[in-house]
């Protein structure tokens, strides 16, 4: 699968609420939560975009390609192909190794999980620390979350420390860090 990966902007929000509703419900943050996050200017925001049209052309006889795409969306075209299929968003911090990223969450939309989005989105999180010369990337994951979990150390994340009861519902957060 073919996608992009994009600075966030309010043209965003709709799809990244409808993913966050999707894979977190309740548990998810409220609807204003992302419109604020896109103006601090300390946290990061980044979505993944797929041409579905682009997609299911070239699937079929491999006679568009990506270029049309692009063209469109410099010319402004809302493309109606395009569709957010994964976010995140993190922010700066400073801990013992010195200045650092926090991922504050990260989700896939259902019917594209296991298509390797969420990797690449985490990826691209490592790629921006090593340019700023940052030494690790952290984050917190429930400790039911198996298959975050599974990612994170696929991803050469190793477990730090447990906050216990750190969760409203009493459970507790397992402390994941990548020191490049
Ligand atoms: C966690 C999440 C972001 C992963 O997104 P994704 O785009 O599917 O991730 P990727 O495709 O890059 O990788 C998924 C990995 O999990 C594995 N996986 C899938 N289901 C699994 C399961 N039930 N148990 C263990 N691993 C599982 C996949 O096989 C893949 O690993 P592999 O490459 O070794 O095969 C996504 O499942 C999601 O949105 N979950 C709900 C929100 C969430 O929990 N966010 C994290 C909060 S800390």
């Amino acid at each position: 699968m073919k996608f992009k990966i994009l600075k966030a902007n309010k043209k965003h929000i709709k799809e990244i609420q409808e993913i966050s509703t999707q894979q977190f419900g309740l548990l998810g943050w409220a609807p204003n939560f992302f419109e604020s996050e896109l103006k601090n200017e300390n946290h990061f925001f980044y979505v993944v975009v797929v041409n579905q049209c682009v997609e299911n052309i070239q699937d079929n006889n491999g006679l568009v390609n990506s270029n049309i795409f692009l063209k469109k969306e410099k010319k402004g075209f809302i493309n109606p192909c395009q569709k957010i299929v994964g976010f995140i968003n993190f922010m700066q911090t400073e801990g013992e190794l010195g200045l650092d990223f926090n991922i504050l969450n990260i989700a896939t939309r259902e019917e594209f999980k296991n298509k390797g989005v969420a990797s690449a989105l985490i990826n691209f999180v490592f790629k921006l620390a090593k340019q700023r010369k940052f030494k690790s990337v952290w984050l917190e994951v429930r400790c039911s979350n198996n298959v975050a979990i599974h990612l994170y150390q696929k991803l050469g994340f190793q477990q730090l420390y447990i906050r216990k009861n750190y969760y409203s519902n009493g459970e507790d957060a397992i402390i994941f860090r990548k020191i490049f």
